[in-house]
């Protein structure tokens, strides 16, 4: 067992131990909303840290093209038990910063939520880097951030709002929407927000 947070080993154990108590054990109740608004028009979305994929086949059954991402093989296992016939959703057991080239600009949204707190907090410009090289131009970032309390030690890592919004505004990305959803359950309800950014046309990457 591992508390590194950057092997999957760590995050196996958790769901091994069923130490996984960010599990809603259903869609988040805000990208329920989001599928169905007719806002985001269905496209190729990737989910980032999918855990067991709630989120995945929500979009997919509202006609979204969905990539779920993991590398704990609990999760894609989980993923693969929880499947859902009439939505498919392609499962990637893979560590999201080895992602293949392939994956380059072919995404219309990314998804995210529980995930960028669960990353070493030293790898965020990275992510942030990531999330433009997955975006198509013009594409949509779709980010609930949790959670915003100024929590020490993690995971899940503190997020701080004025991080999420100069990450992504250094790399051209413009802020379209962001609230704090009516629909977050309870515990969560003061601790996270929904950041809805768009990518630039030029798909600026800081290096
Ligand atoms: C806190 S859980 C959240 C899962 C899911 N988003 C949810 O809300 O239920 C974080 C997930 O991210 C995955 N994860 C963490 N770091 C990762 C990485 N570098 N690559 C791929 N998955 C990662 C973990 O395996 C875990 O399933």
């Amino acid at each position: 067992m591992t508390d590194n947070v950057n092997s999957p080993k760590k995050w196996e154990a958790d769901y091994e131990r069923k130490t996984d108590g960010w599990d809603l054990g259903g869609p988040t109740p805000v990208f329920k909303r989001l599928a169905t608004s007719g806002q985001f028009p269905p496209g190729r979305m990737i989910v980032l840290g999918a855990g067991r994929g709630h989120d995945a086949r929500e979009f997919a059954r509202h006609g979204f093209e969905v990539t779920a991402v993991d590398f704990a093989a609990h999760a894609a296992e989980e993923m693969r038990r929880l499947a859902d016939p009439s939505a498919p959703v392609r499962i990637m057991q893979s560590d999201l910063f080895a992602l293949p080239q392939e994956f380059r600009h072919s995404f219309d949204y990314v998804l995210e939520y529980t995930c960028f707190c669960a990353i070493d907090p030293g790898r965020r410009s990275e992510y942030a880097d990531l999330v433009a090289q997955l975006l198509k131009p013009e594409g949509t970032y779709i980010d609930l951030a949790f959670p915003l309390d100024g929590r020490a030690g993690g995971p899940p890592f503190a997020v701080r709002e004025s991080e999420v919004l100069d990450l992504f505004g250094k790399r051209g990305f413009k802020l379209i929407a962001r609230e704090k959803p009516d629909e977050s359950i309870r515990v969560r309800r003061h601790a996270e927000e929904l950041f809805i950014f768009q990518k630039g046309v030029g798909g600026q990457v800081r290096r």
